[in-house]
């Protein structure tokens, strides 16, 4: 890759995480529109929905990130009740609407356009998803984040949270240092990690108070 094309790269995605709703907007819907995401359309048997089928047990799920409908569309559908999926990109969440209609899901999926940083939930939920999502929240931001999230689990409720902290035998800095933040600054139920993928996978709550 040369120099000017890396500097594109690096900007961009320090614009996804660090930069205004409108930008972050059209940064996504451009990838989306042009095909760069198609490769992720089909995840059936990814290694998040066994933790997701065992905490939802036909509960409720807010997928923050949602991207073009996976989670909504790949859950067995018995698995829960009602599912709200947040984007910032109207181009991933028309593709998540179109799956839901041709799956007869439309009356328990329902999907809503926002920036999950200051996205306000209308309700609890039993399972609040961050799949391949955690990465455009600033680390600074990963824990007060987590905590005003906090408010919108029922009792009992759990985070997901799917983040690739390794390649190629490698570890990732910045994904790594999100699940460090989670484990020291919350109760972790789960972690599962996937040498396959380099995944992992971590089920966790907020602290009990002490
Ligand atoms: C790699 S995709 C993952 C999609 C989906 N969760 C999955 O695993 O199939 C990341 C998604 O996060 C969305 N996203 C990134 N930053 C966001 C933000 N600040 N608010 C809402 N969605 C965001 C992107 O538009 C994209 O759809």
């Amino acid at each position: 890759m040369n120099i000017a094309r890396r500097t594109l790269t690096f900007m961009g995605g320090f614009l996804k995480s660090y930069g205004p709703s409108n930008i972050k907007k059209l940064l996504w819907d451009k990838e989306f529109s042009g095909g760069k995401w198609n490769f992720i359309d089909d995840t059936v048997g990814d290694c998040v929905y066994p933790h997701l089928h065992r905490y939802l047990r036909g509960g409720s799920i807010l997928d923050l990130g949602c991207g073009p409908g996976n989670t909504a569309n790949e859950l067995a559908a018995g698995a829960y009740r009602f599912y709200v999926g947040v984007d910032i990109s109207e181009a991933a969440l028309d593709k998540a609407r179109r799956r839901t209609l041709e799956n007869s899901r439309a009356d328990k999926n329902l999907f809503v356009l926002g920036d999950f940083l200051t996205y306000v939930p209308t309700q609890q939920f039993d399972v609040i998803l961050f799949r391949e999502s955690m990465y455009h929240v600033p680390l600074s931001r990963v824990k007060t984040i987590l905590d005003r999230y906090s408010k919108y689990l029922r009792d009992g409720g759990v985070f997901v949270v799917r983040i690739a902290t390794g390649c190629d035998g490698k570890t990732k800095y910045r994904p790594q240092a999100m699940v460090t933040t989670i484990e020291r600054e919350f109760a972790v139920a789960e972690k599962a990690e996937d040498n396959i993928t380099g995944a992992t996978v971590l089920v966790f709550g907020p602290r009990p108070p002490c």
